[in-house]
């Protein structure tokens, strides 16, 4: 018997493959999003094949804010619910402060920003109704700590922090929950040769404490917690001129 009913953005690699993969062998049936559908077909395949959970996929740009909205209502009529939703898919651009690159800094916050809030959204408006359900959000330790020559990725997730911790207090009452996940370094196509970034863990050792912080209904995690939180707690005692050597 299916444990619930879980949609993921950014579905077909890194963290939100890995999660998928993760949830579904805990036994929940999914909704998977992203661009490259055909490579949400080959994942959904394989996870009804290995699991023997149901999984749907739909083509996603969530930059495309208007049509988040329908794409989820599509996939709840699809699967006969929703349960979580998981606003996962981001990029990142490294861009120069000073080079005049604006449109990479506006893709960043359509897809990290506006798009994970038009997917938390598109569920809420059906959390409400049930009133029930849980919104996560894939945040970064990028919130708390400035990553030089991406400012604007880092700004995004901080936004998307407060963004959480404010539905939280709001939603609390329709009884619908928030998670914020604030990842470390994680193995994935994010950026190049991220096997080379400090504490790095693997994907699916992320999606293992993420799937684990939905089903404890945790408010806030740091993903892996050594040794991020205790390097956050120190961090404000650094100054901030040694930053870009921790970075
Ligand atoms: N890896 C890390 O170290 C790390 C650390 C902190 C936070 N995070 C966050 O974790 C999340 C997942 O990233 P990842 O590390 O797993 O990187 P990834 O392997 O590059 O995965 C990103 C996912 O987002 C999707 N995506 C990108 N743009 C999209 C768009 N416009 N519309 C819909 N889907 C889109 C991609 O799929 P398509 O290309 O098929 O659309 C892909 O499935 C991101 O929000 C990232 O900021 C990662």
């Amino acid at each position: 018997m299916s444990k619930g009913i879980v949609f993921i953005t950014g579905a077909s690699s890194g963290i939100g493959e890995a999660l998928a993969t993760e949830l579904a062998s805990r036994g929940y049936d999914l909704g998977l999003m992203a661009r490259r559908v055909d490579k949400l077909e080959e994942i959904a395949a394989r996870l009804r094949t290995t699991y023997g959970v149901r999984v749907a996929v739909a083509a996603l740009d969530v930059a495309d804010d208007e049509r988040v909205y329908g794409v989820v209502d599509a996939l709840r009529d699809e699967l006969g619910g929703l349960d979580v939703m998981v606003a996962n898919a981001g990029i990142t651009a490294i861009n120069r402060t000073g080079a005049g690159k604006i449109d990479k800094d506006k893709r960043v916050i359509a897809v990290n920003l506006v798009g994970a809030i038009a997917t938390l959204d598109a569920a809420a408006k059906h959390f409400r109704a049930e009133k029930k359900g849980r919104l996560v959000g894939i945040s970064s330790i990028a919130a708390f700590h400035p990553i030089p020559g991406s400012g604007t990725y880092a700004a995004t997730k901080a936004a998307l922090s407060m963004w959480l911790r404010a539905a939280r207090l709001e939603l609390r009452k329709h009884g619908i929950g928030v998670t914020a996940v604030h990842c470390g370094f994680v193995k994935s196509e994010l950026v190049p040769n991220m096997e080379k970034y400090p504490f790095v863990i693997e994907a699916s050792d992320a999606a293992r404490a993420i799937a684990d912080a939905i089903e404890e209904e945790r408010d806030e995690v740091v993903v892996p917690a050594w040794p991020w939180k205790a390097i956050l707690a120190a961090s404000k005692f650094v100054p901030e001129k040694l930053m870009p050597k921790m970075f």
